[in-house]
């Protein structure tokens, strides 16, 4: 047996969905932080479970042909990207497996079905850095007592201070920094989330890539920003600088924003675009990070949705409503729900900007926001418009990295739509509810991973699920099922 902090050998030949060198001994398997396939390492033990370990790599002696000397010095301690030291194509690879490794052992899916419908993953084009439009940097101090700002190192919550994260945008170490010395000069603490005391929590950073308009908003554990003019007038030297705000949370909790925000200079949002369409952004609200790579993501679900125009559409998990009022620019009439009311605010807003009219959306949790519909107003056959909305032709979902909820799915298979086009960030999750709605009626079409984050193990996947064929359905639209089935079965 092992023990801890015994120093070992290990040839690595696989690499977990968590991006951790897997190494065997003996038929005894290790997971190693930073060990990619192709290395030779010496590591330390850190863990000894009974039937696996964990290890920290020591030495890479000898060095896999997919490694790459990471740009950024802190990769190896801060916990934002966890394959930087990858090769592009290899990180590219690497997601194409994650999903279908997903797909086929947690789904359940048949391993060549997912061969064939699986599309290449989408990577992109130009070097995989300075992609992120938004940035999210935890204040609190050093084990010195200095004031820092940074991300957080791997699984736990100790900050790494990062003056400039490759990933983001070029703008935000200054800005950090001039938020640093702004609290310095006027005594301004950071928040200590063991005992919840101190005042700034995070900053959150963004900027619209195509209009150049940046967005500060401090998140703080107290009523009020004290010296906010004074932060104005030392921000408002960057060229962009369009809407600071300040968002109170005072919850022992690790979710970043508060439930509100006070825009303390210029205006609430700023404006980006997507192709042809524009989008105001507030603080709350959730905007995809990779703009490059969203617009490939939505032509993807755009494509899968296959719309002609007379269309009944569901976006569910709208957001600002993106993807929805891209569905709008195809369909007759589009429905969109979204638990944030700021998002909501923002899409209705967004519409309106876009000039795009059958667009409708709706606050809070898609959940029951559609089994309320569901309920009232399924049977309504002579209510045109209350039977359309909850008989849609297409319901596109794109829910956070928990996926849909039960009762989310439930509904979505009474509504029975002809097709699901699914948007997920978390592969895991997607697969368990493609399950659901495989035994529910729906068979998979296509799947095609998209790289938003390089450099991290996430990665978005976009799939088609359509309803299986049966009998109502021909006699619906005047086709005879036997013939139907014939002529099938000649063709192939
Ligand atoms: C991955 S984002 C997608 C947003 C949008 N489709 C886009 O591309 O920008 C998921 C969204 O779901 C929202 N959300 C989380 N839980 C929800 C729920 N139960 N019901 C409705 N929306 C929810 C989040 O606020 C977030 O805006």
């Amino acid at each position: 047996m092992y023990t801890k902090n015994q120093l070992l050998e290990v040839e690595i030949t696989d690499i977990t969905n968590e991006g951790e060198g897997v190494g065997k001994i003996d038929g005894y398997t290790f997971f190693i932080k930073d060990a990619l396939i192709g290395d030779i390492v010496s590591f330390i033990v850190t863990k000894v479970k009974k039937n696996y370990g964990y290890g920290k790599v020591k030495e890479i002696l000898k060095s896999s042909p997919y490694r790459i000397e990471a740009p950024c010095l802190l990769a190896k301690r801060c916990g934002g990207c966890q394959i930087q030291e990858m090769a592009y194509e290899s990180q590219l690879k690497f997601k194409q497996r994650k999903v279908f490794n997903n797909l086929t052992r947690l789904g359940g899916f048949d391993r060549e079905m997912i061969e064939k419908i699986m599309e290449p993953v989408i990577g992109m084009d130009d070097e995989p850095f300075r992609y992120r439009n938004k940035a999210q940097f935890p204040v609190g101090y050093d084990k010195d007592g200095e004031l820092i700002a940074g991300f957080y190192a791997g699984r736990t919550h100790a900050i790494i201070p990062v003056s400039d994260c490759l990933n983001g945008s070029m703008e935000n170490k200054d800005i950090l920094d001039t938020i640093l010395n702004w609290m310095k000069r006027y005594d301004i603490s950071a928040y200590d989330e063991t005992s919840n005391r101190g005042m700034v929590r995070h900053v959150l950073i963004r900027k619209g890539f195509t209009s150049k308009e940046i967005m500060v908003c401090i998140v703080i554990n107290a009523d009020k920003l004290p010296h906010y003019d004074k932060l104005i007038e030392m921000l408002c030297s960057f060229d962009g600088i369009k809407s600071i705000s300040y968002s109170i949370n005072k919850d022992a909790t690790n979710v970043i924003m508060g439930d509100n925000y006070h825009t303390i200079y210029g205006s609430d949002t700023i404006t980006d675009s997507i192709g042809d369409l524009k989008f105001k952004i507030s603080p709350l609200s959730f905007y995809q990070v990779n703009p490059v790579q969203t617009k490939k993501l939505y032509e993807k679900a755009l494509s899968y949705a296959d719309l002609n125009g007379e269309e009944t559409v569901w976006d569910l998990y709208c957001g600002i409503g993106t993807i929805s009022l891209f569905l709008a620019k195809k369909a007759k009439q589009v429905y969109g729900v979204e638990i944030i009311p700021q998002a909501i605010e923002d899409a209705e807003n967004n519409a309106e900007l876009n000039d795009i009219t059958n667009a409708e959306f709706f606050v809070g949790k898609a959940e029951e926001v559609i089994d309320r519909l569901w309920n009232e107003n399924a049977d309504k056959q002579d209510d045109k418009k209350a039977y359309a909305m909850t008989h849609p032709d297409v319901i596109v979902v794109d829910p956070p990295r928990k996926g849909c909820d039960e009762l989310c799915i439930n509904t979505m298979l009474k509504m029975n739509p002809r097709r699901i086009v699914y948007v997920s960030c978390d592969s895991a999750t997607l697969a368990r509810d493609l399950k659901m709605l495989c035994e529910g009626g729906y068979e998979l079409i296509r799947i095609c991973p998209c790289d938003m984050f390089p450099n991290t193990v996430h990665v978005e996947t976009i799939v088609l699920i359509e309803r299986v064929r049966n009998a109502k359905d021909f006699v619906q639209i005047g086709i005879d099922v036997e013939e139907y089935y014939r002529i099938k079965d000649e063709e192939n």
